[in-house]
């Protein structure tokens, strides 16, 4: 595997791992702060993604974005990624076999970041990086150590769109975060 963003991020624009490629528009490699000490991780692209080549451009995305704002922080201040790079077609959940297809990006992308504190978005991200049982409903705000790095599972912005009653408690999560990046992050955010 490379060992520079530029050099990662070109070779996972040329992917053909899993099939996905076959339908893609764009691969989308990931957005951020490239010193980010917190990572978020989406579970895939979808349409607006796919046409951009940038993760959480669509009504999500701007739901994240107003998240982020609450709690001082820009797009530019942390990494965003999706647990695969390419939409699965009609945003159906990615299969098994195309998230542990695409596992290694996001490894790289770890490896390079070296991240304090990840934020998973939704169940198919938390349940890939947290537990494979995890529950957002009844586990979201937890922060969970594994090997140094502070996991936390979140609502789906996609989700609170649908169930916007779960937006104070999702809410509660990013003040959550707010303060833990205050405890343990070094950068001034
Ligand atoms: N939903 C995701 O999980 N990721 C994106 O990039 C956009 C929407």
């Amino acid at each position: 595997m490379p060992d520079t963003w530029e050099a990662l991020e070109h070779d996972c624009k040329n992917c053909r791992e899993c099939s996905l490629w076959e339908t893609r528009t764009n691969v989308v490699f990931g957005v951020g702060n490239q010193n980010a000490e917190v990572l978020f991780i989406g579970e895939g692209p979808g349409a607006n993604e796919d046409a951009q080549g940038v993760p959480f451009v669509g009504r999500a995305g701007h739901l994240l974005d107003d998240m982020l704002e609450i709690i001082g922080l820009k797009r530019d201040d942390v990494y965003i990624a999706n647990i695969v790079k390419c939409r699965p077609p009609q945003n159906r959940d990615p299969l098994p076999a195309e998230s542990e297809a695409c596992m290694p990006w996001l490894r790289e992308q770890f490896r390079l970041l070296r991240p304090k504190i990840v934020v998973c978005l939704g169940r198919i991200a938390a349940q890939r990086m947290i537990r494979s049982d995890f529950s957002v409903t009844k586990e979201h705000g937890q922060f969970i150590e594994k090997n140094g790095i502070l996991f936390m599972g979140t609502f789906h912005p996609a989700a609170l769109l649908r169930q916007p009653q779960n937006k104070p408690e999702a809410f509660g999560d990013f003040v959550a975060l707010r303060d833990k990046i205050h405890e343990v992050c070094e950068h001034t955010y």
